[in-house]
């Protein structure tokens, strides 16, 4: 009988067929969680069903919905054997907690040259080394907004890695996006990517630049944040339901309303500012030294540490 019935899709509630469940899709009332909070009197007006039909699937959307309880302590055992990549960089490592983690985004902000694009193959190679050597032992879809993606680079990073080089650069799966679009797109329909191919480390080289390019002056600023946001919200929603690491790069401005001290900034604001659980400010220093500074971090204090970009990869 229906009243045994398991509702996990909006077609399985009373009184929504297929069309209309279409119809919420498109306005954004994408999950049963939606439907449990919406207003019957919305719904009914705005897809086409009485008011009492609306509030019997409100209804039966919040007897299927479920809070899902924890205690700390699973979470403590959770956090304890979320995955790491390493950064090649024992004091960068060290610094951040043991690697860049796994169910949130690690930012690097920094001017060109810092090394942001040359950590993200890093990242890129030592995801693919298996859990013990500090990898994920998975796959990774790179996708690159700059047109800087240097398969040659990876093969010379993997090699000294110990890995066949041939190998890593058929686990990478790679998308040039030109708008950001593009970038949204391959966002949003990465569930069934990173399910076939086994991706354990989303990189986005950069996550700024077309959004900065694309949105100009302060009448597109809203829209731009608005955009940008949801697309982090992605990317971290990807995160935990896959357990995997997203690395993303940002640019700077010289902010000038810092009169004293570093003007350096990261772009994107607040929304940036919120999203990354790791941040990472990086400077150039003598010749393959780069200063790492880390902003913030869900578990570990600020701090400095030095590494270098050397011909085999990133050390130090
Ligand atoms: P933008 O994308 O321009 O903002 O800079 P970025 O922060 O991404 O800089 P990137 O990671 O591209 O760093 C570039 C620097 O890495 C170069 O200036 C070199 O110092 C170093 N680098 C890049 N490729 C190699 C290489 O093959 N060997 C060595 N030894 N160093 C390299
Ligand atoms: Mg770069």
């Amino acid at each position: 009988m229906a009243k045994d019935k398991i509702v996990r899709e909006l077609e399985d509630l009373p009184g929504i067929g297929e069309t209309t469940a279409e119809k919420m899709r498109a306005a954004g009332i994408d999950s049963l969680e939606k439907v449990a909070i919406a207003n019957p009197h919305d719904l009914s007006e705005n897809f086409g069903m009485s008011v009492d039909a609306a509030k019997k699937a409100v209804q039966v959307a919040k007897e299927s919905t479920t809070i899902n309880y924890s205690t700390g302590a699973e979470i403590f055992e959770k956090r304890m054997i979320l995955g790491k990549i390493s950064t090649g960089s024992d004091s960068l490592n060290d610094m951040i907690g043991g690697g860049i983690e796994t169910n949130s985004i690690t930012e690097s902000y920094g001017k060109f040259s810092s090394g942001k694009t040359q950590l993200g193959f890093q990242l890129t190679v030592n995801a693919q080394q298996p859990r013990e050597k500090l990898g994920l032992g998975g796959n990774v879809l790179f996708i690159d907004t700059e047109g800087t993606f240097r398969p040659e680079r990876i093969k010379e990073i993997a090699k000294n890695s110990g890995l066949d080089p041939e190998d890593v650069l058929k686990n990478i799966i790679y998308v040039r996006a030109q708008t950001t679009e593009q970038q949204i797109l391959t966002v949003e329909r990465a569930d069934k990517l990173i399910q076939e191919k086994n991706i354990k480390l989303i990189v986005v080289d950069s996550l700024t630049a077309l959004f900065r390019a694309e949105f100009i002056g302060r009448g597109a600023l809203g829209e731009r944040q608005q955009k940008l946001n949801m697309h982090i919200h992605k990317l971290q929603s990807l995160s935990d339901k896959y357990e995997l690491a997203v690395y993303v790069t940002n640019q700077v401005m010289d902010n000038p309303g810092i009169l004293f001290g570093d003007p350096t900034t990261p772009i994107g604001g607040n929304v940036m500012a919120h999203a990354a659980g790791t941040r990472l400010y990086m400077r150039k220093s003598k010749e393959d030294k780069r200063i790492v500074r880390l902003v913030d971090s869900p578990s570990m204090p600020e701090g400095e540490c030095i590494i270098r970009i050397t011909k085999d990869g990133v050390k130090g």
